[in-house]
């Protein structure tokens, strides 16, 4: 190891869960989620080495405009949105391959001579080539990474001094989760703040039926790939007997809900097995798993699940079509 390396992995510690918990056990969510009428699996299921590399292409196709827009944002804005914090760690909660997260660290590095990272993610491999990129390529960065559950980590993370922090959860993610679990995910990560600490919430916006299923259907079949992948998965890791060709995959936007539905959709009557579960599921021809919900919001949703999580909006910002923002959160 040359010397500059060695000095780069001093500023690089990763922390990880036991698997059991980390993984969330993608079993046990499989055998209640088809087990359970209307059948569902949990959208985090997605994420495994071939879902995680399909998201990132998703990420890069014309159709799917967030990614595009958040950055955009972030670029225009790291700077005024760092100088608002002041200085601060910055806590991470799902980086995926970092590409937002170093926009906002080269702003902080502009400002601190030292910044403290914390990225928090379940992917144990995509954490680690992120943190040792991250400080082979910044040599003023400290990266301190968690592989496992968000709440979990934040919870269990202990403050450094009096020192602020920013959390930053980007991409829309917060989209996933039911309107009652993002203000319960919001106020677990107040929890973990101290009055005055920073959320940096990254939220897309409702939109045109057109634009949103154009977005999350594309006419490569990227998002299929992704979302038919979870099938494959069980097939791959609890010897399920999925056909992947007996099923389609199909997106409708609830305007009522404002949300896109993502399902998988049996085109003839089946019974597939599921090995490890010791469990065979029937399928009725047309009857649909629901694999991921992505909410969208106004700026009023956004005042309202703030407030109910504990913060209040201190700054949003927009990208020139206004179909992404940016949301600087206090802690109350
Ligand atoms: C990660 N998450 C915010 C994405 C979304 O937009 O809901 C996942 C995704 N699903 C289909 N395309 C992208």
């Amino acid at each position: 190891m040359t010397a500059g390396a060695a000095a780069s992995l001093s500023r690089l510690t990763i922390d990880q869960e036991e698997a059991a918990s980390a993984s969330g056990s993608f079993g046990e969510d499989v055998r209640a989620g088809l087990s359970s009428s209307p059948k569902r699996l949990p959208a985090r299921h997605l994420y495994d080495a071939v879902g995680s590399a399909l998201y990132e292409a998703i990420t890069l196709l014309p159709e799917y405009y967030l990614t595009r827009a958040e950055c955009a944002i972030l670029e225009r804005y790291a700077g005024v949105i760092l100088e608002r914090v002041g200085d601060a760690e910055i806590v991470e909660l799902g980086p995926g391959n970092g590409s937002k997260s170093r926009i906002v660290l080269e702003a902080a590095l502009r400002r601190q001579q030292i910044v403290h990272y914390h990225p928090i993610d379940i992917s144990a491999s995509a954490l680690q080539v992120l943190a040792e990129r991250l400080v082979a390529e910044y040599d003023r960065l400290v990266v301190s990474a968690h592989c496992g559950d968000y709440r979990r980590a934040l919870l269990a993370r202990r403050p450094r001094d009096d020192t602020r922090v920013m959390v930053m959860f980007l991409g829309s993610s917060i989209g996933n989760y039911e309107r009652n679990e993002a203000v319960g995910l919001l106020q677990s990560i107040a929890m973990a703040l101290r009055p005055g600490d920073a959320l940096l919430l990254g939220v897309d916006l409702k939109k045109s039926r057109q634009e949103l299923e154009l977005a999350y259907d594309d006419p490569c079949g990227v998002t299929a790939a992704f979302n038919r992948n979870v099938l494959a998965r069980i097939n791959r890791e609890l010897g399920g007997s999925f056909d992947l060709q007996r099923f389609r995959f199909l997106v409708a936007y609830d305007e009522r809900r404002a949300c896109v539905d993502s399902f998988q959709e049996s085109v003839v009557d089946q019974r597939v097995a599921i090995a490890a579960l010791g469990m065979h599921v029937d399928f009725a021809r047309g009857e649909r798993i629901h694999t991921e919900s992505s909410y969208k919001y106004d700026a009023d949703e956004i005042r309202a699940i703030a407030r109910d999580g504990g913060f209040s909006v201190d700054a949003a910002w927009t990208d020139a079509a206004q179909r992404f923002s940016v949301n600087l959160l206090v802690r109350r």
